[in-house]
């Protein structure tokens, strides 16, 4: 079966303490920090990169969960893998067909794939990417449109979870934008085990209540 990836994004903390902001959410129960890195072309932002994966590293062994919004995923493998990110999520929309070596270069630099894909993509076109000799090993299912923290839970995107989940039993599923308390039964029911969330965790004063509320939720 599948296990409950808690991930806080990253996001919605006070980049300006990027450690502490970590340090207090793992102590609060978190699995996994979201890195959302964004290159202000794929989407209309621009957040972090290579070097501050780099530092946070040097403060965290936690697992860096890395969602790549990017035109050009392959040019951050290498300098992702060095800084020590251990997920490598890339968009389905910018891949077509060179994903292959994509999810090659990933692991070679150990490091663990997964593709994501906006709301507006159909979720056949990541299939290849699950079913191929050389599968990723999470599917991202975008439950906003991705660039900003804050936004509306679409609960519409749960038919492509719900159908990923009939097909593929034991894969990561993760959802991202919107989730929390209000909105994680509905993920969790439809078959998401890995959980982003930034705005309803740094927004409460109780993060760690919020955490094993989803927590609980994925794994009932
Ligand atoms: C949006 C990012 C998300 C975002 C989620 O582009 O991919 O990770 O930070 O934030 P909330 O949970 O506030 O929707
Ligand atoms: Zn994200």
């Amino acid at each position: 079966g599948v296990s409950a990836k808690i991930a806080p994004s990253m996001l919605s903390s006070d980049f300006a303490n990027l450690a502490s902001e970590a340090r207090r959410m793992l102590d609060c129960g978190a699995d996994w920090l979201h890195m959302d890195i964004m290159d202000g072309h794929f989407v209309p932002n621009l957040t972090l990169g290579a070097p501050v994966i780099k530092s946070l590293g040097k403060h965290t062994k936690a697992y860096l969960d890395c969602h790549l919004m990017v035109t050009n995923p392959l040019d951050y493998v290498e300098p992702l893998g060095d800084a020590g990110a251990s997920g490598f999520t890339f968009h389905v929309e910018v891949t077509r067909e060179n994903w292959p070596e994509l999810v090659k270069k990933i692991k070679s630099k150990g490091m663990r794939p997964g593709v994501a894909l906006r709301p507006g993509t159909p979720i056949e076109e990541v299939y290849p990417l699950v079913e191929g000799e050389n599968p990723v090993e999470m599917v991202l299912v975008m439950t906003v449109e991705p660039g900003f923290g804050g936004q509306k839970f679409m609960p519409e995107m749960m038919e492509k979870v719900r159908v990923l989940r009939a097909k593929f039993p034991s894969l990561d599923i993760e959802v991202d934008g919107g989730l929390g308390p209000s909105t994680i039964d509905t993920a969790a029911s439809a078959g998401a085990n890995c959980i982003v969330a930034g705005s309803s965790v740094f927004g409460s004063p109780e993060p760690a209540q919020v955490i094993l509320h989803m927590r609980k939720s994925v794994e009932d």
